[in-house]
């Protein structure tokens, strides 16, 4: 979702700031903008669409060496040129990230103080909130103390003041923003891979953090206006550098990734095939998993396996309703969060409430130094490494072997289990490389809608394969519990509607096989992913292996990856970056 980069130099700043903007395109976006100090002035442009609409109307070697931009997810006012950011009022320009949720209100006052506005966007109104408040100090940093408090929702804001125009502000609240120092140049931006070109030395803001930043200078201070001391980190190059290393799309590179991932875990969670220190959640009697997309797919595999071995009820829920019902938090309910950005809002916000009612809180991120990673009580990393696709493939697996692990520590199966899945890292690159997906792919190119059929825990894993399969190849998929269809959704069925079934928990797959007769009955051809060797109810199949009741459910994460990957391609769709989706969501 929105990206921003603020940069003050002593070089041409163009170059450095585009190429932070455009390290953040995996965000996702639908329009760019950049404004920058030429000739004492705040020279804007913004365009919607790909970045290089926005590159085209740039000189590289234009004379500036400081400047702000933004890439723009639509929220509020279509994905126009006026919208895009920066936004402009009086003395102020600004990009922002996050939601104004009080514009409205706040935007009437100011149009009877005068101002007018040309755009649709809260962002706006942001900027001539500060413009008004600056009017009455004359200062920044009191300036953007007012507006933090006059301000509602979330923000991070880079900010231009023409009447100091060596000077990058910021200010941040419930939305990421770092501050990269450098030697001579200083760079703000939404995430670290934006600021590599510069340093590796960085510093995250917390709420309300206020910034001034020049070339040679960069001060914080708290929402009491008092200078304050923030503690600078490194980061490793290797870990942030963003590269497809050699692979047509980031989704495929990450899919071939995850053998590694499952070995990193391994070896940073297991020894002598037992699991060393993890968080204990035996002492809980109920665990909330809450989280967002395939987080929370991730979350309805870890409830099996929590459920399993550990005993204790576990409930899943979306991040996005959870905030909003009724729930009961004690201290004996465990809320876990799952995010792979840590920085998703509504994960954040249900941390928030979790953690404001007493419940302890695990988070089970993928970023370091994320949101979600620092608000909660304890954390576990799932260390796969920066993902850029916008769909997630390596994040998820790594978060249903960490919820494996959380659930199975302790058990008597416990070394069983962890030799069972050191067979996983090779089962995932053959699944990769020796079956034909293309053949199967080509089955379901032309269809408008599918069906991902499972029961049990393949229900379960339905929901992610299907998810993945809408997310990349715009075909209308939905996960459906197998021996429900009949109660309504099997009219839908003929022989255009496209079917894949997860058949791999044996306990119940004669009476999934049932339902998938039914369905055939109707006309639809059947694609198994499946263990069953010998099998009558698929016109096509992929086959895993038979492990485990635990490991199992692992095999068909990758296949139903590279199945969707591979209509995806097949319908020459943008991979990596779907329309309208965010990597990283950060409003609600
Ligand atoms: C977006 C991404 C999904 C992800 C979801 C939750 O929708 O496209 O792949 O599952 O957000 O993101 P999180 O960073 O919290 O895991």
């Amino acid at each position: 979702m929105c990206g921003i980069v603020g940069y003050a130099g002593k070089t041409k700043a163009i170059p450095k700031i585009m190429t932070g903007l455009k390290s953040l395109e995996y965000r996702g976006y639908d329009s760019s903008g950049i404004a920058y100090v030429k000739d004492k002035k705040v020279k804007t442009i913004k365009k919607s669409g790909p970045i290089n609409n926005l590159d085209e109307h740039l000189s590289y070697d234009e004379d500036t060496t400081i400047g702000i931009s933004h890439t723009r997810w639509a929220t509020h006012g279509r994905a126009d040129d006026i919208n895009s950011h920066p936004h402009h009022q009086g003395k102020i320009t600004l990009v922002h990230n996050g939601i104004i949720e009080n514009y409205d209100v706040l935007k009437r006052k100011l149009i009877e103080e005068g101002y007018h506005f040309i755009s649709e966007t809260d962002t706006e109104v942001a900027a001539a909130v500060i413009d008004s408040l600056y009017k009455e100090s004359n200062n920044m940093v009191e300036t953007l103390s007012k507006a933090s408090e006059a301000l509602k929702g979330s923000y991070a804001l880079a900010i231009l003041n023409s009447d100091n125009l060596d000077t990058i502000y910021a200010l941040r609240k419930d939305s990421p923003l770092i501050v990269g120092l450098g030697n001579g140049e200083n760079i703000l931006a939404s995430d670290i891979p934006a600021i590599a070109h510069v340093t590796t030395k960085y510093v995250v803001l917390d709420n309300y953090d206020i910034v001034v930043l020049n070339k040679d200078k960069v001060t914080f201070y708290n929402k009491a206006k008092e200078e304050i001391t923030k503690n600078p980190r490194i980061f490793s190059l290797a870990d942030e550098t963003i590269s497809k290393n050699g692979f047509d799309h980031f989704m495929l590179k990450e899919i071939n990734e995850e053998s590694d991932v499952v070995k990193k875990l391994l070896s940073l969670h297991t020894e002598n095939n037992h699991i060393k220190d993890i968080y204990d959640i035996t002492k809980y009697q109920r665990i909330d998993i809450v989280a967002c997309g395939s987080a929370s797919f991730a979350g309805q595999i870890g409830k099996y396996y929590i459920e399993k071995f550990k005993n204790i009820p576990v409930s899943v829920h979306f991040a996005s309703e959870y905030r909003y019902q009724k729930n009961f938090f004690n201290k004996d309910t465990l809320v876990i969060l799952i995010s792979q950005s840590g920085e998703t809002a509504d994960t954040l916000a249900a941390l928030k409430i979790a953690k404001e009612n007493g419940s302890d809180t695990l988070a089970i991120v993928n970023r370091h130094d994320s949101s979600i990673a620092r608000e909660a009580d304890h954390v576990l990393y799932i260390e796969a490494g920066i993902e850029i696709a916008v769909a997630t493939t390596k994040a998820y697996l790594a978060q249903v072997i960490l919820l494996l692990f959380l659930a199975i520590k302790g058990i008597r199966e416990e070394k069983k289990i962890i030799e069972d899945l050191k067979l996983l890292p090779n089962l995932i690159t053959k699944y990769i490389n020796e079956f034909d997906y293309t053949k199967i792919a080509k089955m379901f190119v032309n269809k408008d809608h599918v069906f991902y059929l499972g029961r049990g825990i393949d229900f379960f894993l339905s929901m992610e394969g299907s998810l993945k399969l809408k997310e990349i190849s715009y075909i209308h998929s939905e996960a459906f519990q197998a021996g429900e269809l009949k109660h309504g959704s099997i009219s839908l069925i003929d022989e255009d509607f496209g079917v894949i079934a997860v058949v791999t928990d044996k306990n119940i797959s004669d009476k999934t096989i049932s339902n998938l007769k039914e369905v055939s009955a109707r006309g639809a051809k059947i694609v198994a992913i499946t263990n069953i060797e010998d099998d009558n109810f698929s016109d096509a199949k992929i086959m895993v292996d038979d492990i485990s009741d635990v490991i199992n459910p692992l095999t068909v994460i990758v296949p139903m990856q590279m199945l969707a990957y591979t209509v995806a391609n097949l319908k020459k769709c943008d991979i990596d970056k779907p329309r309208n989706l965010a990597k990283s969501v950060t409003v609600e």
